[in-house]
């Protein structure tokens, strides 16, 4: 996988995620469920229509093991189709082909096998799966099966006037045998990542690693988080292999819809041909644009391509904008979604932690004028976030810690218990796993409540833009130079600014900024414009930068001040004279 190719030797320590650490200290229990299954494959029974090749990929994808599907191999063996070898050589000569198959195939591992629903009655097939693998039957009842084997003709056994009849018979022989399965695991209509995150579970007690995986821990599990917003309320889904699953979500959101696919150069590498491949498997039809990496795309010149783009590709009213990459390809697509046709619907798939917790979240798009940042936008909710935590792996370390100043913040806003719980569990957010998982849940839940009570910033959500009014201006006065400063940089700088500027307003405790600037250094973030690379800005320089913020309100300044970690609120009257007297204060102060 990408990660592991570029996480070692000179790019050793730059990416965030499984290539820093185990699998093990990343709470997920793959690397131990691998260790010890040696050489035996995980083998799927049960019959048509389980699930058993769905699960089988998805189950293999996790667990970092090749997946094979007998069915496949025996075709591509036999150069023929399976109900052409039903056909033309009978079914006595397909199961001795499908025995021999699956026993090549079971030396080769190991590997997930998805095997065809009548292969394991057959006693050596079994018997050679009972020393060379863990079997898992799917079993599913008659209506599940039924509703789904209806939609396909390729099923030489139910080629008959009574194809329900056929099944109950089927079944009435095979569930004794299946039931000779290491594990069970029943097949419903929930999604796959549910059956896979079930199947890992019981996978880990079978081979007797379960206490190893610290049951208080829980595997990581996919998460959602609703936005209350009326008709236009949507869900933000947090966890793992969430782009594999986008075509089958998508596809339920909105049947029949094709959808556009806008990301940038440096997310199309990584991970766009995964999300093409969901969606095709789900039957929709994609077009994508490309645009390049950095905030230099959030202009006029890319947002008339991305339009032009979505109109080029045929896509209606009715089709979906899907917004792959980070902040900006997520307020760059999202106002292309909201003024191309008068308003196209739009699914994020947020892949930058700050996209993640903050800017897919709460309908914000827009461009940049050559006056500032995001002045050319609109507001435009999505129909649907998928924030998949495994694609961080791939971010930069610098871009993951930039992101994670923004999960402090909400700490800091309103939740003093989410601040001291970073304080301890930061290791895991950062190295992934169920504590990430919760930190972006948490994040996206503060966020949300917010955009509940305020989607239009009236009123409390302008509380989201602690520590940005410094923030801001040290981004002007580095000229938004990334290389310099990327925003949650700032924004870690502006943090700690705001707590600091409160205690010398005599509103909060010394020892609660310097509690935040404590926590901020521990994962890397600056927390001193001294820290800024060719810094040499002064107090005038700052507060002109400040009054060219959107947030000046009849020359008075706003800020987001606190009375302690977990207690900010909005003064709207600061005056200049205490901003300037310390910034004074805080030049002098040298370091963070
Ligand atoms: N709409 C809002 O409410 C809101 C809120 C906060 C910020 N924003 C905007 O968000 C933007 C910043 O977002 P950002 O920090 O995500 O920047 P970004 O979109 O430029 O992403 C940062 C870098 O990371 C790369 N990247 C993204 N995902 C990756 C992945 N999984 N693997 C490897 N590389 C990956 C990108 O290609 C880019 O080079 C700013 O334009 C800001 O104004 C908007």
């Amino acid at each position: 996988m990408f990660v592991k190719q570029v996480s070692t030797g000179l790019f050793e320590g730059f990416f965030v995620g499984k290539g820093s650490v185990s699998d093990e200290q990343a709470g997920d229990p793959s690397g131990l469920i691998r260790k010890a299954l040696g050489t035996r494959s995980i083998v799927l029974v049960g019959m048509m229509g389980a699930g058993k090749s769905s699960v089988g990929k998805r189950l293999a994808q996790r667990l970092g093991l090749p997946f094979a599907d007998a069915d496949g191999e025996i075709e591509s063996a036999a150069g023929m189709t399976i109900p052409e070898i039903f056909a033309q050589r009978g079914e006595a000569e397909f199961r001795q082909g499908e025995q021999r198959v699956i026993a090549r195939l079971l030396d080769e591992g190991p590997m997930v096998l998805a095997t065809g629903g009548g292969a394991f009655i057959n006693a050596e097939t079994r018997a050679r799966i009972g020393k060379a693998g863990v079997s898992i039957w799917l079993k599913a009842d008659l209506d599940v099966l039924m509703r789904r084997v209806r939609k396909r003709s390729n099923r030489p056994l139910l080629q008959n006037p009574d194809p329900e009849g056929t099944l109950r018979r089927l079944m009435d022989e095979r569930y004794p045998i299946y039931a000779e399965a290491a594990i069970t695991i029943q097949s419903r209509d929930v999604t796959h990542e549910e059956i896979v995150n079930e199947t890992m579970v019981e996978l880990a007690g079978r081979l007797g690693i379960g206490k190893k995986i610290d049951p208080g821990a829980p595997l990581p599990v996919t998460q959602t988080v609703k936005v209350e917003l009326g008709e236009r309320a949507y869900e933000i889904i947090i966890g793992p292999n969430l782009i594999e699953e986008a075509g089958e979500r998508i596809a339920k959101l909105a049947p029949g819809a094709a959808c556009a696919i806008v990301t940038d150069e440096m997310v199309a590498g990584i991970h766009l041909a995964a999300l093409e491949d969901s969606l095709k498997i789900a039957g929709i039809r994609t077009a994508h644009v490309i645009v390049p990496a950095g905030e230099s795309s959030k202009s006029y010149p890319m947002f008339e391509r991305v339009c032009e783009a979505i109109i080029a590709a045929k896509m209606e009213r009715g089709d979906l904008v899907v917004a792959l990459g980070g902040g900006v390809v997520g307020d760059l697509a999202g106002f292309a979604a909201a003024v191309v046709r008068r308003g196209m619907r739009f699914v994020q798939i947020p892949t930058s932690l700050l996209a993640q917790v903050d800017s897919s979240v709460g309908g914000k798009t827009g461009i940049n004028s050559v006056y500032g940042k995001n002045l050319v936008g609109a507001f435009h909710q999505p129909g649907l976030v998928l924030a998949d935590t495994d694609v961080l792996d791939t971010l930069l370390l610098r871009e993951f810690r930039a992101g994670y100043a923004e999960v402090v913040k909400y700490g800091l806003i309103s939740d003093a218990a989410f601040f001291a719980w970073l304080e301890a569990n930061h290791r895991g957010v950062f190295s992934g796993g169920v504590e990430r998982i919760e930190a972006i849940r948490t994040s996206c839940a503060a966020k949300a409540a917010v955009v509940a009570r305020d989607e239009r910033e009236e009123g409390d959500r302008a509380l989201l833009n602690l520590g940005h009014t410094f923030a801001h201006a040290f981004e002007r006065i580095v000229g938004y130079d990334g290389s310099r400063l990327v925003h949650g940089e700032a924004v870690s700088i502006g943090l700690v600014c705001a707590f600091r500027f409160s205690v010398r307003l005599g509103l909060c405790r010394g020892q609660d900024a310097e509690r935040v600037a404590q926590h901020l250094h521990s994962v890397g973030l600056p927390t001193h414009m001294s820290q800024i690379p060719g810094w040499n800005a002064t107090a005038e320089m700052i507060l002109e930068a400040m009054a060219q913020d959107k947030k000046v309100k009849r020359g008075k300044l706003t800020f987001i001040l606190a009375r302690a970690i977990g207690e900010s609120f909005i003064a709207p009257d600061v005056a200049v004279d205490d901003v300037r007297a310390f910034l004074d204060e805080d030049f002098a102060r040298k370091t963070g």
